[in-house]
């Protein structure tokens, strides 16, 4: 087999064998495809598109390019939720207290989230704010941890699905990260080797996520929930609203602070309303509640203490202090807090949330590139949300930052990215479409 006849058949629109993704995934791992070969048969997908079988050899050649986490010690069901991606999307750090809390010693949830990087932030970012706090932990002791506390989210291990790791590098710089088939097959991959039985997709959609459109949203989750149908996992996907940042902090351990608001009852609701609706939906996977009755559940974990107290434990059992999270005053503060004030009466009609992600990386909350540090105390907190009503000179928001120079350019995108006008614009459904 040779790679040059794999790109010419891609290009001309055929349909690739699994024996023909096989030799590519195997061959660029092991380092015998060069870069440009790739790049050419990543571009042609790109282009011409992969049919469901393809798509689906293509995750399980790169699911078994590496190790696969055998979760079956823990006994019980095992769920984990995935987001495509958001700003200010915060759920995992509350959604996994909330399910560890709700059917203890039945539902797991051993979490393997990845980092920020552009405009989104990442869940281990936003945990490792918390002082003393550990997201690299060794497999043992993270099954340990899950099983004595019902949950944990850690750093993916060195040898989880080595071949997107290097596929995605080489996506990130050749225009073609936008490819259904490839995201689809990149997600789903480490959604599989990472062991649970219950897999729930948030497929964020809008101004602030990959997917710009409800339809392409719902096609990249029909095709993920068909491959993890076809893996024989139970999976489900919702499409939900990135067109507004959710909550209203960004940062993060302005986002960890938010979310300790949020399980003590003092959360934005549209952020209390998306966790709750996620975790009655993983409960639901799992056969053991139906989603209104874990749901119900869910709000009386908050009200009662319940579901923040089980974070507090699993922070603890990561090595954090949670007097933070019950003192969330003892964060280090940014030193610079820039108040920004709405320019006319009227509304936030329109947020470009993507820029709103970049307006806080920009501010020292994100990395512009991999391997910058992060200054955790850094991010936008948002005093209006799209659809409020403003009067001139009110503040929207207030922007942290430890750095006098970044404040210019940060506040330059951040005003570019709020469109206020005078009439109230239309509601916006926190959720599009449920696909299963
Ligand atoms: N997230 C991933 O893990 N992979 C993609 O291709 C896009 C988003």
């Amino acid at each position: 087999m040779r790679m040059y006849d794999i790109i010419e058949k891609k290009r001309d629109g055929g349909a690739l064998t699994d024996k023909e993704i096989a030799f590519f995934v195997n061959g660029y791992v092991a380092g015998d495809i060069p870069d440009y070969q790739a790049s050419a048969l990543l571009m042609a997908i790109y282009l011409r598109g992969m049919d469901q079988d393809e798509t689906l050899s293509l995750t399980m050649r790169m699911l078994h390019s590496g190790d696969v986490v055998d979760l079956s010690s823990l006994g019980g069901v095992t769920v984990d939720k995935h987001s495509t991606g958001g700003v200010g999307d915060k759920t995992s750090l509350a959604v996994v207290p909330l399910l560890a809390a709700m059917d203890p010693g039945h539902v797991f949830v051993a979490k393997m989230s990845g980092r920020g990087l552009g405009h989104t932030g990442g869940t281990l970012d936003k945990l490792e704010s918390i002082p003393g706090l550990s997201t690299q932990v060794e497999r043992d002791d993270f099954l340990r941890i899950v099983r004595e506390h019902g949950g944990a989210i850690i750093s993916q291990t060195g040898n989880l699905v080595p071949a997107d790791k290097l596929i995605y590098a080489l996506r990130d710089v050749t225009a073609t990260v936008g490819s259904i088939p490839l995201i689809a097959s990149s997600i789903m991959s480490k959604k599989l080797a990472s062991g649970s039985d219950c897999i729930l997709l948030d497929v964020k959609v809008g101004s602030g996520a990959f997917m710009k459109t409800v339809p392409q949203a719902v096609e990249l989750a029909q095709t993920m929930v068909t491959i993890g149908r076809g893996a024989g996992r139970r999976v489900r996907a919702l499409v939900t609203n990135m067109d507004r940042p959710l909550g209203r902090a960004i940062g993060n351990s302005l986002e960890v602070i938010e979310v300790a608001r949020m399980l003590q009852g003092r959360g934005p609701a549209d952020l209390e309303h998306e966790c709750l609706m996620l975790a009655g939906e993983l409960m639901e996977m799992t056969g053991r509640m139906g989603a209104a009755a874990a749901r119900d559940r869910a709000r009386e974990l908050i009200e009662n203490g319940g579901a923040f107290d089980k974070l507090c434990e699993i922070v603890r059992a990561q090595g954090g202090d949670p007097a933070y999270l019950r003192d969330t005053a003892l964060f280090e503060a940014a030193p610079i807090q820039h108040r920004v004030l709405a320019p006319c009466d009227g509304y936030i009609c329109r947020i470009d949330t993507e820029q709103v992600g970049i307006a806080s990386a920009q501010l020292g909350a994100g990395r512009l590139a991999k391997g910058d540090a992060i200054d955790y105390s850094a991010g936008i907190e948002l005093l209006a949300n799209y659809g409020d009503p403003v009067r001139c000179g009110q503040p929207v928001a207030i922007l942290h930052t430890s750095r006098e120079d970044l404040l210019v350019q940060a506040l330059a995108t951040f005003n570019a990215a709020l469109t206020f006008g005078t009439d109230e614009p239309p509601a916006e459904p926190l959720l599009f479409a449920s696909v299963d």
